[in-house]
């Protein structure tokens, strides 16, 4: 049987290098029988973290938003794809207002198969250390969670630059194989 796939994109530009990698992935992962859902954190509405342990006391968030839906997604999913572009050699910070707020039901993102994507200007991988470091950091904070495969697509500034990419085809061979 299939995975269930759910694959988070926090680039806000639409069309450019995530979005292009997804959709490889996404090909090559449903030609071998998975689903997945492709999820742009830029259209949901999503507030910051307040801190308050409100979550902790009573089991439930202050903020009335789009991430329980999207905590419910990531609950009931095999397969978790964690896209960033690199922003100041980190992940964005659509990406870290989602990872924050998972604090409520984090506990309950269980067993989950991690991917990790990162694009970036700068050509050498060497230098996005610090991108990856946290999204495993993250995924590390969460019980059974199965690290995967890491992809950064480097030197790709311009929207579409990444369909000149190795990486490009890499993605979907990857995809291929979830
Ligand atoms: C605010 C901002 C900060 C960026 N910082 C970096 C950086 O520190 N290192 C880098 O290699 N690229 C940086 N970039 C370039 C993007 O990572 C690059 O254009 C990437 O291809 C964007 O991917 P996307 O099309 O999926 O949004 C930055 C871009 C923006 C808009």
């Amino acid at each position: 049987m299939g995975k269930d796939i759910l694959y988070i994109i926090s680039s806000p530009r639409k069309g450019g290098n995530s979005d292009l990698l997804a959709d490889q992935f996404i090909k090559g992962a449903e030609e071998s029988g998975n689903t997945v859902d492709k999820l742009y954190l830029v259209d949901k509405n999503m507030g910051y973290c307040r801190g308050c342990m409100e979550c902790v006391k009573n089991g439930e968030c202050i903020i009335d938003d789009d991430v329980s839906k999207i905590l419910d997604r990531m609950i009931a999913s095999d397969v978790i794809v964690l896209s960033t572009p690199v922003y100041f050699f980190s992940m964005n910070s659509i990406m870290k207002t989602l990872i924050d707020r998972t604090i409520t039901r984090y506990d309950e993102i269980t067993n989950k198969e991690f991917y990790y994507i990162v694009t970036a200007s700068i050509e050498d991988e060497k230098y996005l250390k610090n991108t990856f470091r946290p999204l495993r950091a993250f995924t590390d904070c969460l019980p059974g969670s199965i690290p995967k495969d890491k992809i950064a697509a480097t030197g790709i500034t311009e929207k579409g630059a990444v369909l000149n990419s190795p990486v490009y085809d890499e993605i979907y061979e990857i995809g291929k194989k979830v």
